[in-house]
């Protein structure tokens, strides 16, 4: 293949993070009470299921079901193949090539990628004290489109709604508040959204919902916007039997909320244990916890892999030196991670290397 082929603004784009190590993940901020209780049935109706048909093309079922909950209009949704389709599809619509997207940084690395592999700009304004959002920055950027997730992705702080509120407010075009984590949060923008002619939510079935391995997420905005990205969209890109499964999920209320009041439970007994162990924890309003390493965070990850349990490394980037993302485990996984970074830190003190 000759390089000059690759369009050249995806050339330097590199593979997503795949580790091949055999261990419990908890980099990934999955529901850990495994999936979703409503599978098993789900399933096994779908073998009944005249499954040589296409689904229909814009999910029609789960979009009412959706609008159902969040009392708006099912046009107001769209429904993708996990809310990273959904991203694309907001940058597709709306994105000339060339043109610019703003984001905070530190935050969801998959953001820049979805702007860059549609031929977007993709630039950054530093997120403040306490991970807080900067509105200022963003906007004085004065890019076409603006993205954010709050809880925002590794640090796991909230930003404030006014701040958010702001930027959608005030910045002249689209702006997407990636919702990803939102079932933790205590605020969201969801129902808000035809109050707004520019802002787009995203939200997944792949985090509180426990159906990661279905790809099921979703958007919404106001029916004008909604419209745009609807006809842009893959026509068909989510199977019928993850559709059936996201609206089983959906009235499977009791599960998410397990998953959200366990979080709540465990996440200062796993922060303090974080903290006694000698690791610089930051706030969390999410189902992870990013922590920071008196020892390089690369060390840290590879040998707690070597004793079976995976998490993310974020201390490459800038800000993040050193820092870590971990999943808020149940109980016993939190003890178990406590335990193998407990005799992470003591083989450090034994090897007495820095
Ligand atoms: C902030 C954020 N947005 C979006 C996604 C993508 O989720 P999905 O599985 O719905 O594609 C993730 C997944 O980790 C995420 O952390």
């Amino acid at each position: 293949m000759n390089e000059s082929w690759v369009r050249s603004t995806v050339r330097d784009i590199p593979l997503y993070y795949n580790p091949k190590v055999k261990a419990v993940r908890m980099d990934t901020s999955v529901n850990v009470l495994g999936p979703n209780t409503v599978v098993k049935d789900v399933l096994a109706r779908c073998m009944d299921l005249d499954l040589n048909q296409y689904p229909t093309p814009y999910s029609d079922e789960l979009r009412a079901a959706l609008a159902e909950k969040y009392g708006l209009e099912a046009d107001n949704f769209v429904v993708g193949n996990g809310s990273d389709e959904a991203l694309d599809v907001a940058f597709k619509s709306f994105m000339e090539p060339g043109e610019t997207v703003v984001a905070p940084y530190p935050s969801y690395v998959l953001h820049s990628f979805f702007v860059k592999v549609n031929g977007g700009r993709f630039i950054t304004a530093d997120l403040g004290q306490g991970f807080q959002l900067d509105p200022d920055a963003l906007l004085d950027a004065r890019g076409k489109m603006i993205i954010l997730c709050t809880p925002n992705n590794p640090t796991a702080n909230c930003f404030h709604h006014r701040d958010v509120e702001r930027v959608v407010r005030e910045h002249d075009g689209p702006v997407i508040v990636d919702e990803a984590y939102g079932e933790f949060a205590r605020e969201s923008f969801m129902s808000r959204v035809d109050e707004f002619e520019n802002l787009i939510v995203t939200r997944t079935f792949s985090k509180a919902y426990g159906l990661a391995g279905f790809r099921v997420g979703y958007m919404a905005s106001n029916l004008k916007m909604a419209g745009v990205m609807q006809r842009v969209k893959i026509p068909y890109s989510l199977d019928r039997v993850s559709e059936l499964t996201a609206i089983a999920a959906l009235k499977n209320t009791s599960y998410v909320d397990a998953a959200v009041g366990l979080v709540r439970e465990e996440r200062s007994r796993l922060a303090s244990g974080l903290a006694g162990l000698g690791f610089k924890t930051f706030p969390s309003e999410s189902n992870f916890i990013m922590f920071r390493s008196p020892r390089p965070s690369s060390d840290l990850v590879r040998r707690l892999a070597e004793k079976g349990v995976l998490i993310r490394d974020f201390g490459h980037l800038r800000m993040l030196e050193d820092c870590v993302r971990t999943t808020i485990g149940t109980r016993e996984l939190n003890d178990m991670l406590l335990l193998k970074l407990k005799e992470v830190t003591e083989d450090w003190e034994g090897s007495g290397d820095r």
